[in-house]
């Protein structure tokens, strides 16, 4: 009877494997991934820095989430530095870590880690940012980069006013364009998504760029540094704007977006007779969301890294058991290589109007924006 049972479920597991496989079910690497009944193993996290609380609270949530899901983990932070990344993983994958999930510092750093890593049969997934040019990245949990930069801009759009493009309005509004870091792939989605919305006002002559810095190269911030955004905006202000002023700034990081604003506050922005501009960022950071409440940063994009951790929980558990994760677009995301199938969440625009959101979706407490 015993016997009976066993092999009756012996010979379903065997059917569904064969069928999975059938399918094409199987993940990257196939029968290496096959299910390992209560053996979780342990996950190596490599984020890029602690400096910005985003990455602490991912790296926080992903260890707490793949625990419960029966994982042990290894969590270390890069300190912003290409090489201590490459050394962690590379010391992730001595110790035989089962799976990779990793936030680059530079996302075309990896190819020769990730070589190893495939050599030793652990798949990968990219987390937040894409790894560029390499095969060995088996998917991507990120949200849509495009359209954050597509809700910064289109926020800058209304708060101005500007209506549809039209030429010979007489309106016109000066703006500064800053870029994340260059060597991070979700750079050009973020402006990309922004210059969708603003290219059609700088044609019409509606939103003038005085620095003539318009292209994403002359707009970059390398490792995404406030105190190096706040050098360029203190030259801008200093170089383009005498009595003119600035309206806006379109900016694609609350930590960029603080720098800005300390620029701006330098050259005697903040006042009555000589207001803010316009400000975007993203992340919703606590610093940020306080600013916009007190009335200095004026919007960013609420990227809830809580349910990224999950998507890149639930992706790992699958791929650790054989089974093809949930993805969502399978178009968007070429690393050079290959396209890497990815999930993608929605972001979500914040300003005063409705910095209440992070309190009823638990993000912060009534008291931290208190
Ligand atoms: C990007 C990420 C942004 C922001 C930025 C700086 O890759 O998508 O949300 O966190 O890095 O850390």
């Amino acid at each position: 009877m015993r016997i009976a049972r066993i092999v009756t479920a012996a010979t379903l597991a065997a059917l569904l494997t064969a069928s999975l496989t059938a399918c094409g079910q199987e993940a990257r690497g196939g029968s290496r991934y096959k299910p390992k009944a209560g053996e979780g193993g342990t996950i190596g996290l490599a984020m890029p820095t602690k400096s910005s609380e985003r990455w602490i609270a991912d790296g926080r949530n992903m260890a707490k989430q793949f625990q419960k899901a029966g994982y042990d983990t290894d969590l270390q932070y890069g300190d912003d530095k290409v090489e201590n990344q490459i050394a962690q993983i590379e010391n992730m994958i001595t110790k035989g870590r089962k799976l990779l999930v990793i936030a680059a510092i530079d996302g075309s750093a990896l190819t020769e880690v990730l070589q190893r890593a495939e050599d030793a049969g652990i798949p990968v997934i990219s987390y937040d940012r894409l790894i560029m040019g390499t095969e060995n990245v088996d998917y991507y949990a990120s949200f849509d980069n495009e359209r954050v930069g597509e809700l910064e801009a289109r926020y800058i759009v209304e708060a101005l006013k500007l209506g549809k493009p039209a030429r010979g309005t007489g309106d016109s509004y000066n703006i500064e364009l800053f870029a994340g870091s260059p060597d991070d792939n979700n750079t050009k989605y973020f402006w990309n998504g922004a210059m969708k919305v603003l290219k059609p006002y700088l044609d019409t002559g509606q939103l003038v760029v005085r620095s003539k810095q318009t292209r994403m190269n002359q707009a970059t911030t390398l490792r995404w540094d406030g105190g190096t955004a706040q050098k360029r905006m203190d030259d801008l202000i200093s170089k383009n704007y005498g009595e003119e002023r600035v309206d806006a700034v379109l900016s694609p990081y609350d930590g960029i977006s603080i720098g800005i604003i300390s620029a701006l506050k330098s050259a005697g922005y903040g006042t009555k007779s000589r207001p803010l501009p316009v400000v975007t960022g993203q992340d919703a950071e606590l610093a940020s969301v306080k600013s916009i409440i007190r009335g200095e940063q004026t919007q960013t994009v609420f990227k809830d890294t809580r349910k990224l951790a999950a998507q890149a929980v639930t992706m790992g558990d699958a791929v650790l058991n054989g089974r093809k994760p949930e993805v969502n677009n399978t178009t968007d995301y070429h690393n050079g290589k290959k396209i890497v199938p990815s999930f993608l969440l929605d972001p979500v625009s914040i300003d005063k109007s409705n910095t209440q959101l992070l309190v009823s979706e638990g993000y912060f407490t009534a008291g931290q924006l208190s």
